[in-house]
């Protein structure tokens, strides 16, 4: 593959990549190992929708991600895997025990009965299985679904039910900086209402004691010392099916985004490289959790196809203190270090001793996702982790698109801070105005979109190909809406500035108001609830939620604690309202429709002007709600 080293080769990738698209994808796809050759690179519709890449390509992703390391690379590190608690050995583990390890798991799923094509989901910590688990899907042709494992039971069902799992990977339990989460009764919970799963192989980690179900559920370690350690790849079309992930929509069911083998691969691995710059031999750190797309794609399937080391860490960044990113980072010797703004946040507002009693050094590029990075949380990052002399890549992207679109690439492209700078050779962006029109000029702002097809895009949304139509591809027909708005200054560089439909980034996490506030009004004294964000110092954004109960609430805060646990119960943790406003009505309008800008710019604590109120049922509520502001 050709290597990007200066602009101005950047450039000349970027025109030919835009001219010519299937020459260029060709030419990255040749540094795969491939079962057969691809007929044609693409064929694409965006009306109908459809993409396809790689036509008639045959391949294994795992082959392309351990098999064809191993003449060369049979010793190195894989993986490298740090555990919750620093006072616990790290392990490393080189792509010969990842081959056998994802070579056994494997094994142990077609004992019981698994083939390709069956859904699989895996409910795990950041343990080194969970990978192997992965991976092991992608070996036999299986579809995983991961769910990351801080969601609750009432999120595992839909998504188990959703994608119609046979099997479920689990472990007994997780660690989350001092807690011991007790994953297994959350399954078990799940399973109740999830009539496709048979069997749930379960992994010991925190060795609590758990509830086995004769007939359906197994201990892993046991199950898997009777299988062997090699197990010959499927061979799997380009298209086939990778894997599901789930990403909030506007309304209150998840999306089920599909992923197939063969762009994915070319795709992820090309932009690891090229943004990152990864050289031979270093040690790469992605902080995100496998239950994301950014694990999926920037822990295991990019680093691992590009012969990569790649860090997993089981913890979090406050425990055992706020130094632990940073512990990490110099007992590994992290050469590329790539996190969340909300992380940054958190950690910027710990003493700089946490920072400074750690040798950085070894850090030569950073990396930024999830959400736009504030200029303040840039340039800490910059200065106090990247020594002033780190490049710090703002990659932005999206589940659906399945990896990086608009991102710097490492000491190549000059650095904004805040923006995520330029596209990436193969992505063709246009920003939209209200209308529908193409904004073409510099110095605009508008909604993003992009206008030709990337290899790793996902294909539909499981089970809903008219949902992936209406989401996607009828606001601007004929071009993918990324839901995101957008500036483009006069240099042509590319700032994301948020959310612009019913989403919302909390701590990096996506959620949709209505998931939230379907779970809300669960609670038997919630008559009718609405959710905005507002802006918050550390997770990006919170959740504020208007809250109408049948009957005025004597004690608001011990509702307020309800309310907040049996979000945490249905959806998980990281939805609970972060402020509850109880209120006698929501200012609608005529039609019913709930006037969300007013609600948002109350939780914005900016009531000066909330624009025309002339069309709402009923005017009062707007002054009540100001009086109550949190
Ligand atoms: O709003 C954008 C924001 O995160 C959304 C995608 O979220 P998700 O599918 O969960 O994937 C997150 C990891 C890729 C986008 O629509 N976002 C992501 N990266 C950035 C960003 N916003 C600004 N800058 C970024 N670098």
């Amino acid at each position: 593959m050709k290597l990007i080293n200066s602009f101005a080769e950047y450039q000349k990738h970027y025109d030919f990549s835009i001219e010519n698209p299937e020459a260029f994808w060709a030419d990255v796809a040749e540094n795969f190992l491939w079962r057969k050759k691809w007929n044609r690179v693409l064929e694409w519709d965006f009306h109908k929708p459809e993409a396809q890449w790689f036509i008639g390509g045959k391949l294994n992703i795992t082959e392309n991600c351990i098999d064809r390391h191993l003449p060369e690379r049979a010793n190195q590190t894989a993986i490298i895997w740090e555990p919750n608690d620093p006072s616990e050995e790290p392990r490393n583990i080189t792509y010969q025990e990842l081959f056998h390890e994802v070579c056994r798991v494997a094994n142990m799923l077609k004992a019981q009965g698994i083939t390709k094509g069956d859904r699989v989901c895996i409910y795990m910590p950041m343990i080194p299985e969970v990978a192997y688990a992965m991976l092991a899907c992608a070996r036999i042709g299986a579809i995983h679904s991961v769910v990351f494992a801080g969601f609750s039971a009432g999120s595992l069902i839909d998504r188990i039910n959703d994608a119609g799992c046979k099997l479920v990977l689990a472990t007994d339990g997780a660690y989350r900086g001092d807690k011991i989460i007790d994953l297994k009764s959350i399954i078990d919970e799940a399973l109740e209402k999830c009539p496709t799963v048979e069997r749930v192989l379960v992994a010991k980690r925190t060795k609590s004691k758990v509830n086995m179900k004769p007939g359906r559920d197994l201990w892993w370690e046991e199950e898997i010392r009777n299988v062997s350690d090699v197990c010959a790849a499927e061979e799997m079309d380009a298209e086939d099916l990778l894997f599901i992930l789930y990403t909030s929509g506007s309304t209150g069911k998840p999306k089920g985004m599909v992923h197939t083998c063969g762009g994915y691969m070319v795709y992820t691995n090309y932009t690891f490289k090229t943004a990152f710059q990864y050289q031979d031999g270093q040690v790469y750190w992605c902080t995100a959790d496998v239950g994301w797309i950014t694990g999926h794609s920037y822990i295991v399937y990019g680093p691992l196809s590009a012969g990569a080391t790649t860090l997993m860490f089981e913890g979090i960044p406050s425990w055992p203190d706020m130094g632990r990113f940073w512990h990490v980072a110099e007992k590994h010797r992290v050469n590329i270090f790539y996190t969340a703004p909300t992380a940054i946040r958190s950690l910027e507002k710990a003493p700089l001793s946490f920072v400074r009693q750690y040798d950085l050094h070894s850090i030569k590029v950073l990396g930024t996702v999830g959400e736009p990075i504030n200029e303040e949380a840039w340039h800490w990052y910059h200065d106090n982790i990247g020594r002033g002399k780190c490049p710090v890549v703002d990659t932005w992207w999206q589940t659906e698109t399945g990896g990086f679109m608009i991102s710097p690439i490492a000491n190549i492209t000059k650095l904004k801070p805040a923006y995520a700078t330029l596209p990436l050779p193969g992505v063709q962006p246009a920003i939209m105005d209200e209308n529908g029109n193409e904004l073409l000029a510099n110095g605009v702002e508008g909604r993003l979109a992009i206008r030709f097809p990337w290899p790793a895009m996902a294909r539909t949304i499981y089970g809903d190909h008219q949902r992936f139509k209406d989401t996607y591809f009828s606001t601007f027909p004929g071009k993918y809406f990324t839901g995101d708005g957008c500036k483009r200054d006069e240099e042509g560089f590319y700032r994301i500035t948020g959310r612009v439909d019913d989403i919302i980034i909390v701590s990096g996490h996506n959620m949709g108001t209505a998931e939230i506030e379907s779970a809300i009004d669960e609670h038997s004294a919630v008559c009718e609830s609405a959710v905005v964000a507002y802006p918050h110092d550390i997770k990006g954004q919170g959740v504020y939620a208007y809250v109408i109960c049948y009957d005025k609430p004597h004690e608001e805060e011990k509702l307020r604690k309800e309310i907040r646990e049996l979000v945490a119960k249905i959806i998980g943790p990281i939805a609970k309202p972060d402020k509850i406003q109880f209120v006698s009505g929501l200012p609608k309008t005529r039609s019913g429709k709930i006037m969300r800008r007013i609600l948002r710019k109350v939780a914005e604590g900016d009531t000066s002007n909330l624009g025309d109120v002339t069309t709402l049922l009923d005017p009062s509520v707007v002054d009540e709600i100001k009086g109550g502001a949190l």
